[in-house]
């Protein structure tokens, strides 16, 4: 009777052998020599216990792994268990925390205010415009080409419709809150009712503009803007061109009544800087 490891050609026989477990190794045994059965079987025990105690992975699965592909399998094949137990437990983690935890949920429900002012980014300057009937007046291009058909179709009403105010630096505003708080002698809840701090003003947007009419000058920069034919003419015709007046009588900002001061919300970045909470 033919011998398991007889039928396999000597030199493959190690690598079987190798590969093959204990057990396995056991059990060939009759037709040679006893005494030579006994020293293989032997030394196939020994081979196997030797295999059997070793601390790295039995060679048995070594093949399936490094036959199929050019890498060497990994040196602490249990590394990447680890890690993925790590990246499991951290998802979860996250997955706990998320519903509970986030910055929404954290963030303080306060105004984000100055002194009844809300914050704006400062426009590039380099991205204005200025007016036709005033150099010194700057504003974005929509703003610049609404106000310029606005003024136009007020003259044509007989009606001189005019900006004496657009675009205000951080300077300006500087100048505006402080250094004319100072020059009055004014409390700073007095200044605010009238002036945003820097920082705070519309007009650095480039969205906000100062109507004046050019046949009442006494009446810039005052209440008595609204008795002016300029002001009828915007109270009638300022939303089709997209602008609304930012402090009406009873604003909720607390600031005084400026039927002068008006902005444009026609489009979607300016809506959001003045309706933002
Ligand atoms: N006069 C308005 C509030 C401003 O200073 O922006
Ligand atoms: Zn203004």
């Amino acid at each position: 009777m033919a011998n398991f490891i007889d039928d396999i050609p000597e030199a493959r026989r190690e690598t079987l052998v190798a590969r093959t477990e204990p057990s396995v190794a056991k059990s060939s045994s009759s037709l040679v020599p006893w005494l030579l059965l006994i020293t293989s079987v032997l030394g196939l025990a020994g081979l196997g216990i030797f295999w059997w105690l070793k601390p790295s992975p039995p060679l048995a699965n070594a093949p399936a792994d490094s036959a199929t592909a050019d890498v060497p399998p990994p040196v602490n094949p249990g590394a990447t268990e680890t890690t993925g137990a790590a990246i499991a437990s951290e998802s979860a983690t996250i997955a706990a925390a998320s519903p509970t935890d986030t910055p929404a949920n954290s963030e303080p429900d306060t105004p984000n205010s100055l002194l009844g002012h809300r914050p704006y980014p400062l426009a590039d300057a380099s991205g204005l415009v200025t007016i036709s009937t005033n150099a010194m007046v700057r504003l974005k291009p929509e703003v610049a080409q609404k106000v310029e058909t606005m003024m136009t179709q007020a003259r044509a009403a007989g009606i001189r419709l005019d900006v004496i105010s657009g675009f205000r630096s951080l300077e300006d505003q500087e100048y505006l809150f402080f250094e004319l708080k100072a020059e009055r002698g004014q409390t700073t809840e007095t200044r605010a009712e009238v002036s945003a701090p820097p920082g705070y003003s519309e007009h650095h947007t480039g969205y906000a503009v100062d109507f004046i009419d050019g046949a009442q000058p006494a009446a810039d920069l005052n209440a008595s803007f609204e008795n002016t034919q300029a002001f009828g003419w915007l109270k009638e015709n300022a939303a089709y061109y997209g602008f609304e007046m930012s402090f009406p009588k009873g604003n909720d900002q607390n600031v005084a009544y400026e039927p002068w001061h008006w902005r444009y919300v026609g489009n979607q970045e300016s809506l959001e800087l003045f309706y933002q909470d």
